[in-house]
This record gives C-alpha cells, sequence and structure tokens, in this order.
C-alpha cells in the first residue's frame, strides 16, 4: 500500500453533497503534515444524479481511501466489496479503505461518537438512560454505541415516527439487554422521560440554523439539582451552541457540542487508512482553526 513510504504520495478524499463548508480536509491535512506523510485529501462533491456514474469508476483511480457523508452513507454500501459488521448493523458507511483491488466500508461515527461522550463529557453510558432526538443516519450510530456500550433504555424522539420505530426494530434484535422506546417528536412523554434521563442529545440536523426552532420545549428541562447534572450532546458543532445547548446550559445543565465526535470519527478514520495512531489533538486544533475562521467570516457577511 502507498501510504508505507515517504517517497510516494497517498490519496483520500470526502464524498457528500453538498461539501461546499466540510472541514474534514483542514483537519486530515493536519494530520498528515504532522506525520510527514505526503497525502492529498479531495473534496469529492457530487449531485445525486452523478452519483452512480462516478461510484462505477472510483475504483479504477489511484484513491486510497475515503469518507463518505450525506447523502451517501447508505447509498454507497451496494458499491462496496464488504462492509464491516458494526457498518451493515448501522446501516451507515462513513468510511472506505481500499484492500488490494477491494473496497470496505467502515463506520467509524459510533465509536467516534463514544469516545467524545466519555473523553469530552466524562460520561460513561453503562446502565443509563438516554433520549435522543431524531432517526436519521447519525441517530442510528450515536444509539448503536449508546446500547452497544450497555446503555438501560432509549428513548428515541423523531418527527416521522416510523423512522424512530425503525430504529427500535432492528436494534432490539441486535441489544438484547437494553430497552429501546420510539416516539414521535410532539409526544408530551418526552417531558418525563427529560426529566428523568442523566444524557439527552439532539442527533437532528434543527438547530443548523441560529434561527430554527429546538426539538422540544426549553420550559421541559428541569433545572440542574446538586449533584444532579444532566449532560446534553447536541451532534451540531457549527454553531457551537445551538439553542438547545443554550437552553440546557441556563437551566445549569453541563453541554458539548459535535466537535468531539467530528475529530474522533475522522481520527478513526484516518486509523484505519493508515494504520497508525492519529494526532488527536492535532486535528481538533486544526478543526478549532478552521471554526474560528469560519465564525468570523460569517459575522463578516452578517
Ligand atoms: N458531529 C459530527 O461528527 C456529526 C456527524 C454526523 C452528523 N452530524 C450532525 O447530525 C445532524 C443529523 O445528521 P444525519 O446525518 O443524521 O442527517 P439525516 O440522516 O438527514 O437525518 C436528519 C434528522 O433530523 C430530523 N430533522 C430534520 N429537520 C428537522 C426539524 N426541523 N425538526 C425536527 N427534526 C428534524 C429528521 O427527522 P425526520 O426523519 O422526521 O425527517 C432526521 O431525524 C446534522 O445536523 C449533522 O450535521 C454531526
Amino acid at each position: 500500500m502507498r501510504v508505507k513510504t515517504r517517497q510516494s504520495f497517498s490519496l483520500f478524499g470526502i464524498l457528500g453533497f453538498p461539501l461546499a463548508h466540510t472541514l474534514s480536509p483542514r483537519m486530515q491535512e493536519a494530520a498528515f503534515e504532522h506525520l510527514g506523510i505526503k497525502a492529498f485529501y479531495l473534496v469529492l462533491e457530487m449531485r445525486p444524479s452523478d452519483f452512480k456514474f462516478v461510484m462505477r469508476r472510483l475504483r479504477h483511480f489511484l484513491i486510497d481511501g475515503f469518507n463518505v457523508t450525506v447523502p451517501y452513507k447508505s447509498a454507497v454500501i451496494p458499491y462496496l466489496d464488504r462492509v464491516t459488521e458494526e457498518a451493515r448493523k448501522i446501516g451507515a458507511v462513513n468510511t472506505v479503505c481500499r484492500q488490494g483491488k477491494r473496497w470496505v466500508g467502515a463506520n467509524t461515527d459510533a465509536e467516534g461518537f463514544y469516545r467524545s461522550l466519555v473523553h469530552d463529557g466524562g460520561f460513561h453510558p453503562r446502565r443509563k438512560d438516554a433520549v435522543v432526538f431524531g432517526a436519521g443516519g447519525s441517530a442510528r450510530a450515536v444509539i448503536y454505541a449508546l446500547a452497544g456500550h450497555g446503555a438501560r433504555h432509549i428513548l428515541i424522539a423523531n418527527r416521522h415516527p416510523a423512522r424512530a420505530e425503525k430504529i427500535a426494530r432492528d436494534f432490539r434484535k441486535v441489544f438484547k439487554l437494553c430497552r429501546f422506546t420510539a416516539i414521535k417528536l410532539t409526544d408530551p412523554a418526552i417531558r418525563k422521560a427529560v426529566e428523568q434521563a442523566p444524557l439527552i442529545i439532539n442527533a437532528t440536523s434543527a438547530g443548523l440554523k441560529p434561527s430554527d426552532t429546538p426539538v422540544f420545549k426549553a420550559s421541559w428541562i428541569p433545572p440542574a439539582k446538586k449533584g444532579g447534572r444532566k449532560l446534553f450532546y447536541d451532534l451540531i458543532y457549527s454553531p457551537a451552541r445551538t439553542r438547545f445547548l443554550k437552553a440546557a446550559a441556563g437551566r445549569g445543565h453541563r453541554i458539548l457540542n459535535g466537535v468531539g465526535m467530528l475529530v474522533h470519527q475522522g481520527a478513526l478514520a484516518q486509523e484505519l487508512w493508515l494504520k497508525r495512531p492519529a494526532p488527536v489533538a492535532v486535528m481538533r486544533r486544526a478543526l478549532a482553526a478552521a471554526l474560528k475562521e469560519k465564525d468570523s467570516r460569517g459575522k463578516k457577511n452578517a
């Protein structure tokens, strides 16, 4: 594999649409530079109408591996030779590695989320209850990680409840010791669940725009009790503080955004490609700098 020598260079990339604002190149390239590896990380932005055409030809390119993001995390699976068990159960691939002539798909979102939950959030899900808002690709990875690491009960609330019910059905077959409940985003039962659970996660895209209405009423968040602060985790990292996180912080709870998950999923992807530890701190610094620039550009344009 070409990544082993310093003389040649390697090619990686990210596949998705739209990709105008992706921060992955900054994070990955900072790591390659730090490790002294000659590698390029390409932005493979392609419209859904071009996806089939490009996928059929991609294996002939000299590309060593790539990340996959919205909206292709599931669509990419039929084009791969093998998918890891974890990615198959989650139903989504975010990292593809070349193994000889074969393409292997993996999912590093689940483990990336788990690492940030434990290392950045100081929270271990074993025997704990959680409320997860959302039932898209990232919610599936988050729920897989929570149940896989011993969560006791996960309440999944989604705008279209059928998607939440599908996750609950799929994962009940995989995780026998975890209880799953699926409900609609407007179900008043959410209030009680939020009151009781120590971990509440937003895995919807509601909040990407500062004007977005949070997934549930701020008044449903109970004030933090002494020694009983909850952790509110939003997978969104830009804006750094969504209204969901602001409301939770305002009531005295701990909050965490999706930066840590982004860093860890990227580091794990790189480790699959390069077969060596990724410089997580370097990647985190590069991402922080890129987010700062994005933020100041946003303020200038406002
Ligand atoms: N930090 C990270 O590394 C990381 C990684 C992956 C994703 N993310 C973030 O996670 C979020 C979800 O990503 P995804 O890949 O799971 O997307 P997705 O598969 O498209 O799913 C989107 C989810 O958001 C819900 N939703 C969208 N707009 C909503 C609204 N206005 N009100 C309530 N619910 C709404 C959808 O509900 P319906 O099913 O009812 O439509 C669905 O559950 C995005 O914000 C993304 O940026 C972060």
